[in-house]
Formats: C-alpha cells, sequence, structure tokens
C-alpha cells in the first residue's frame, strides 16, 4: 500500500480543492506536529511525571491537571513563532494569547483545548486534543476576543487529535473528513481513512446517566424511548456507551456511528450544559457534518450559534442524523 504522508494529502487538498491556503496548510501542520509531542508525553505517563494535579483552577473553575497545562504549553510554544497567526484561545487560559511582538503576525486564528477528557489521564483511557481554525476579520488590528465570537460555519479547519492505543488526528477543512494514524517509529502522520461517513442510522447512545434525574422533559423522553428496547416506541434495543472524553465518544461516533449527547439540566440553570462551543462543540460539529452527520444544541444547528463569550457553553446533541433529528424534533415540539 503506498503510505500517503499528511504533508501530501494537504498538498494535495491545496492542488485538488484549492480550499487551504498555503499558510493554513503550516498551520495545520504545526498543530498536528505538537500533538505529536504531547502524545509523547501521554504515552511516558508516570515515567515523564505527567500524571496528577497541577494544583491550579481554570476559568471554568475545574482543578487543572499537569497534563492539562503541559499541552496548553505545547500548542502555544509550537504556534507561536510560524507567523500563520494572528492570536490563540484555549480552555486553559482566561483571555486570549496574541502572537508577540517579535514574531510576524498571521491571519489565522486558532483555538483548542489542549486536553480532552482530563479524568481519564491518570487511569490510562483515552484522551485527545480538539482544535479549530477561524480567520481573523478583515482589517482587524490588535486581535481582540471579540475577533473570535465567529460561528462555528466560519470555521476553515477543525480537527481532534486521539490518545489511545493509536495516536490518530482527525481533520477536516470543509471537504470530508479523514484520518491519519501517527507512525510512532518514523514520527510521521499516515493516511488510514479518506473520507470517514457517519452511518444515518444507530442502535448506540452516549450520555452520563448518572444525571438522569436532573434532565429536562425532551431528553428524559428521548431515552426513556430508547431504554424501552424493542417492544417500546423505536422498536429496537439500543445499547449504551459513555467514555466521558468527548474525543474518544465522538471518534467511536464517526466509526460505527451512533448519538452523543450532553445535554443542559437543572443542576444549575445559568449553565446551559457543560461543553464549551469555541473548542469543544464547534469544532466536533463541523466534523460530525462533514461526515454526513448532524450536530445541534437541541433547537438549532450548533454551526449557526452566533458565540457571545470565549468560554460560552451549550448544550450537545451530535452523531447519526436520524438520531440527533429525533432529539431535537422533542425539544422543538
Ligand atoms: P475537559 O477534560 O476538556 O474539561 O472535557 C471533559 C468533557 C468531555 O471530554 C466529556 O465528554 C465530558 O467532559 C465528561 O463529563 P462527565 O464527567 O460529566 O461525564
Ligand atoms: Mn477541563
Ligand atoms: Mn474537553
Ligand atoms: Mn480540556
Amino acid at each position: 500500500m503506498k503510505r500517503v504522508s499528511l504533508t501530501q494529502h494537504l498538498v494535495e487538498e491545496q492542488r485538488l480543492n484549492n480550499a487551504i491556503t498555503a499558510e493554513l496548510r503550516l498551520l495545520i501542520e504545526v498543530v498536528a506536529r505538537a500533538c505529536k509531542t504531547i502524545s509523547h508525553s501521554v504515552g511516558k505517563g508516570a515515567l515523564g511525571g505527567i500524571l496528577g494535579s497541577a494544583d491550579t483552577e481554570n476559568i471554568q473553575g475545574e482543578v487543572q491537571k499537569k497534563l492539562d497545562v503541559i499541552s496548553n504549553e505545547i500548542l502555544l510554544e509550537a504556534n507561536e513563532w510560524g507567523g500563520h497567526l494572528a492570536a490563540m484561545a484555549s480552555e486553559e487560559m482566561e483571555t486570549i494569547h496574541p502572537i508577540p511582538n517579535r514574531y510576524p503576525m498571521g491571519e489565522y486564528l486558532l483555538m483548542f483545548d489542549p486536553l480532552d477528557g482530563s479524568s481519564n489521564i491518570d487511569v490510562n483511557v483515552s484522551i485527545g486534543t480538539i482544535f479549530s481554525v477561524l480567520k481573523a476579520p478583515e482589517g482587524m488590528g490588535a486581535p481582540t476576543e471579540q475577533a473570535f465570537l465567529q460561528p462555528g460555519a466560519q470555521q476553515v479547519a477543525a480537527g481532534y487529535a486521539v490518545y489511545g492505543p493509536q495516536t490518530m488526528l482527525v481533520l477536516t477543512t470543509g471537504h470530508g473528513v479523514n484520518c491519519f494514524t501517527l507512525d510512532r517509529e518514523m514520527g510521521s502522520w499516515v493516511l488510514t481513512q479518506r473520507d470517514m461517513r457517519i452511518p444515518e442510522q444507530t442502535k448506540e447512545f452516549a450520555i452520563n446517566m448518572s444525571n438522569q434525574r436532573h434532565w429536562y422533559p425532551p431528553v428524559q423522553r428521548y431515552i426513556d424511548e430508547l431504554l424501552a428496547g424493542k417492544t417500546g416506541p423505536r422498536g429496537k434495543d439500543f445499547n449504551m456507551r459513555w467514555i466521558a472524553s468527548m474525543v474518544a465518544d465522538v471518534h467511536r461516533i464517526l466509526n460505527r456511528g451512533g448519538v452523543f449527547m450532553y445535554p443542559a439540566d437543572a443542576r444549575d440553570p445559568s449553565k446551559p450544559g457543560k461543553l464549551r462551543l469555541m473548542y469543544e462543540a464547534n469544532p466536533m460539529a463541523m466534523i460530525v457534518e462533514q461526515a454526513g452527520g448532524a450536530a445541534t444544541d437541541g433547537r438549532q444547528r450548533i454551526l449557526d450559534i452566533t458565540p457571545t463569550s470565549l468560554h460560552q457553553r451549550v448544550p450537545v446533541f451530535l452523531g447519526s442524523k436520524s438520531e440527533v433529528e429525533q432529539v431535537t424534533g422533542y425539544h422543538v415540539e
């Protein structure tokens, strides 16, 4: 089999679709390189001193793990000097990180969840990195938080790396979704799945069931119907999976279908769900749509939401089209 590297794939994409600029290609390669470095640290575990808590809190009010902080630094350092970015934003930073004056400024904005699935780091379960790329608004002077507040439909690229039994990179630039596997000996990303498609129908769902008592009626009804199985209104048995790393749950769904939900609930009515729009929901929604699936906040397409703040949270329903439509329908009714 002829091996196609990430670089070759991106160069071909640049030629074929004229979809990506040389700058965007460079940006994606730098992010991919940073993910390789993170993957290396993840693989060392206790031997690399990367497990455990950093004893600091992020803007989300979460206690940071050492690896949250390390991954954030790896991504910042890797992307700072290349000249392709105007600014970066991250789950682990209160506000944006403009490119320091000593480097040239580019036209893209990069957002990331440096380490997704923090609760799984110390138990050797799959974790990942999620990223999203926007174009800085024309004529923007010094970058501001406002520059980032564009609907997800404006993303020019989105992707994630999953650090599991294999390290993989799943990427879209708006022309389908492709998956690359890290060849650890060669240190290169090799194209292993072309044009990933999410099956439209599924018998598998993913939700944190321990929150059931807090759910609002539409989610309550939808899950009740799935659980009723063959003799219920859906007429089939459903299986459940919940890894608690969004990257790993989404990766499963991309490969074999399913529906992923993190709804808003009655625990804290001021919090519309747990997941963050800019660096979790938007990039995953773009990937899922590019693979033929759907992604909503229960009412509207996630990619159509106009963000109001950098760390905004949204309810998330994504995956196989028919199920996302079903549960969205119950909210709209
Ligand atoms: P992060 O580790 O980046 O803060 O994100 C964790 C998210 C997401 O990966 C996962 O789907 C969800 O939190 C799990 O939440 P619960 O622990 O409430 O199930
Ligand atoms: Mn977190
Ligand atoms: Mn996350
Ligand atoms: Mn995170």
